[in-house]
């Protein structure tokens, strides 16, 4: 098949490049390279630098007739959101409107969304399923939940199939090491701790003690971005053969807190990783943990590389490359 990621450079988007090549599938990759590394960029992988704010970029490259689309083209600091709100509005928005609009225009039929478990908010039951209620608690979460109600309005009036991933924490790096590219100030816990550990930054900063949790500090799902990869190979399959949309979680269906995190990371990469307690951040929840049942029963999908020591080894490794003194 022919498939084409908005946002492919970054990542995730990278990793899902990964699984849609290696069984054989031509991979489009559409960036602005805002964020998106080109040192990720898979040989084989046809390369469009565009934005998804530029209509007639997008036109031209759909016209070459795709089989589905996945769109990964988004903004994703949730902190940043609440204080650059326009910022969000005009990318995630106004940018994936654009790019809906102009899929249906080129007759693209399947659509999958990289969606956020940000569209939740504070959980009033766990695990949270799909049919919790949504009541984001940051804008980001809001945009992603936006993108997700545009969609089924276009499902329903122009027939276009979507699969919205909504992913918990994504984490962890390709465990074969072909991914070596690293984000670009970071804000996510397990890059910050790697970071710590190699000198990058002073210390870890913990955001809170005083959660309701067993540790005191926030609980995560943690979810290796491999399994996350593979989900949306699965997704495009979904669609394409019956011609349904679906909403669906992925996560590990485990909660690690950030001392946990911590720890693991200090065992595995063997370094001390200064931290230290700050105030809690805004709008975070203190437990997020996910039950993945409808993306077991739907997609056949389960993780395979989620758990804590395959997530902290493989994010060390790449770590540890960069920064081959630690
Ligand atoms: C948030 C979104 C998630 C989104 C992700 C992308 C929510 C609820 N979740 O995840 O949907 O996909 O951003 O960026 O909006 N922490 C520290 N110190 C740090 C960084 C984080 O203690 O320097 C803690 C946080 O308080 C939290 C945990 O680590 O308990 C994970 O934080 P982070 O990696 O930023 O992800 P989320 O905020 O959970």
């Amino acid at each position: 098949m022919k498939i084409l990621l908005f946002g492919g450079a970054g990542y995730i988007g990278t990793h899902v490049a990964l699984a849609f090549q290696e069984r054989g599938d031509t991979v489009g990759i559409y960036d602005n390279f805002s964020s998106g590394l080109r040192e990720n960029l898979l040989e084989g992988s046809i390369v469009y630098e565009g934005d998804i704010l530029d209509r007639t970029r997008l036109q031209e490259v759909l016209a070459q007739k795709w089989d589905a689309v996945v769109h990964l083209a988004a903004f994703k600091a949730a902190g940043e959101s609440m204080t650059r709100p326009e910022k969000y509005a005009q990318n995630n928005i106004t940018g994936s409107l654009n790019l809906i609009t102009e899929c249906v225009a080129a007759g693209v039929k399947n659509f999958v969304l990289s969606s956020s478990a940000a569209v939740y908010g504070e959980p009033v039951y766990l695990p949270i399923d799909e049919q919790h209620p949504t009541n984001p608690e940051n804008y980001y979460g809001y945009t992603k939940l936006a993108i997700e109600r545009h969609l089924q309005w276009f499902d329903t009036l122009k027939g276009l199939k979507f699969a919205a991933l909504r992913y918990f924490n994504a984490a962890g790096y390709d465990p074969e090491g072909k991914m070596t590219g690293l984000e670009h100030s970071p804000a996510n816990l397990i890059p910050v701790v790697m970071e710590a550990a190699v000198g990058k930054r002073e210390a870890l900063k913990i955001f809170g003690d005083d959660y309701d949790t067993e540790d005191g500090t926030g609980v995560r799902d943690y979810v290796h971005v491999t399994d996350l990869a593979d989900a949306h190979v699965r997704a495009v399959d979904y669609l394409v053969k019956n011609q349904k949309s679906l909403t669906v979680n992925l996560g590990s269906e485990s909660g690690l807190s950030v001392l946990e995190i911590l720890e693991a990371s200090r065992k595995i990469s063997g370094q001390k990783i200064p931290a230290e307690f700050t105030g809690r951040r805004p709008g975070d929840p203190a437990k997020l943990v996910a039950t993945s049942k409808m993306a077991n029963s739907l997609l056949g999908w389960y993780p395979k590389y989620s758990s804590l020591d395959s997530i902290i080894a493989s994010t060390w490794n790449v770590y540890h490359r960069h920064f081959p003194g630690h």
